[in-house]
């Protein structure tokens, strides 16, 4: 996949910053082949716009937003703060009540955003309406049979999550050092790897795999503009790659999150034949976003990944786009290039 990379030596804005230009940069018209996942309580405008300014792809998450209206008031204030494009990622899970996913839908097309992460299930229910709207779509999904059927209904890329990754990570157990090559070696479409990635050592393994970008769910979660408690951020910062639980492996919707009294309870009980009314409780919603406001990190179940252990300090998320594309760019060009 070499050939698909080019490394930019005198960028036009910034003489100090180098890029990188994939065909994922091209595709999608950003600067740098940095993604910043749609996060639930976390993906907010001010994170967003921060990732796009610095020239990566920030994403707004909908059903943060208890509206669509409230979407559209929250996509018009990130653009008071970048003109870059900002995405929208919309997240269609199984639920018990769910949220008027044809009305958001329709919002993020009205609001006149041009780029959207769709995640959970299939894209293809929304394809005609975001085709029509000419609106790229990134599907993010765990394995490839999702990926090449993302391609087949027309998406313009795919993110690929490896089982590393913060949130869901599927059923397969499949790492992202076996699932990247594999995604390249079936896909036509550009795609961009997801979970497990920190900084520029990760976008060039990425790369060097086969990928045309990264994704990053906990590293900008750990940033100065996420919206979400300091405390929480430090224990990202303090925690290990170990810190994780793997929660709902029975019921097979699993999913990673920190380690904490409340998803090692819910561990244990799943474990001795336990159901979900029996762990309900504990996983509540409204207690894991008591984590992110109170910054007690013990009141829920919130969501990280294993790369956490590598997480090591809360810098701006503009620093972090910068400093991985830099690191990236060192690593093609200079400690990799005494094995060429
Ligand atoms: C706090 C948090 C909330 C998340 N919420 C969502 C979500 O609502 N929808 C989604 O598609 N992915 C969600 N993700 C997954 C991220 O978009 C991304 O795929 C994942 O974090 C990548 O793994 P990493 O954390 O190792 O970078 C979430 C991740 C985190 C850390």
């Amino acid at each position: 996949m070499s050939e698909t990379i080019s490394v930019v030596e005198r960028p036009e804005r910034d003489e100090a910053q180098p890029r990188l230009r994939t065909r994922f940069t091209e595709a999608l018209g950003i600067e740098h082949p940095v993604v910043q996942g749609g996060m639930m309580w976390v993906g907010r405008a001010e994170l967003a716009a921060a990732v796009s300014e610095a020239g990566g792809l920030g994403i707004i998450t909908a059903l943060t937003q208890p509206t669509p209206a409230d979407l559209v008031k929250e996509i018009e204030r990130a653009r008071t703060m970048t003109d870059k494009p900002i995405g929208v990622n919309l997240t269609i899970l199984p639920s018990i009540s769910p949220p008027p996913y044809d009305e958001y839908r329709r919002a993020i097309v009205d609001a006149g955003v041009t780029i959207v992460e769709t995640a959970g299930s299939s894209p293809e229910p929304h394809m005609e309406m975001f085709r029509d709207a000419g609106v790229r779509v990134i599907h993010k999904c765990t394995s490839v049979r999702h990926a090449l059927k993302a391609q087949s209904v027309g998406v313009t890329a795919v993110s690929i999550d490896g089982f590393e990754c913060a949130g869901h990570p599927g059923e397969d157990d499949v790492p992202g050092l076996v699932l990247i090559p594999a995604a390249a070696d079936a896909l036509e479409i550009p795609f961009i790897a997801s979970g497990g990635f920190a900084d520029g050592r990760g976008l060039a393994a990425a790369l060097a795999l086969g990928a045309d970008g990264v994704n990053m769910g906990s590293r900008f979660m750990c940033t100065v503009e996420s919206p979400i408690a300091q405390s929480v951020k430090e224990r990202i910062v303090a925690a290990s790659e170990l810190d994780t639980n793997l929660i709902f492996r029975s019921l097979r919707n699993t999913a990673r999150v920190a380690k904490n009294s409340v998803s090692d309870e819910v561990v244990q009980i799943l474990a001795a034949g336990g159901r979900f009314p029996d762990v309900q409780p504990l996983v509540a919603g409204a207690r894991g976003r008591k984590v992110f406001e109170d910054g007690d990190v013990e009141a829920g179940i919130w969501t990280v990944g294993q790369v956490q252990g590598i997480i090591r300090d809360i810098p701006t998320a503009g620093e972090v786009v910068r400093r991985t594309v830099a690191q990236a760019h060192d690593v093609l060009t200079r400690r990799l290039a005494q094995f060429a």
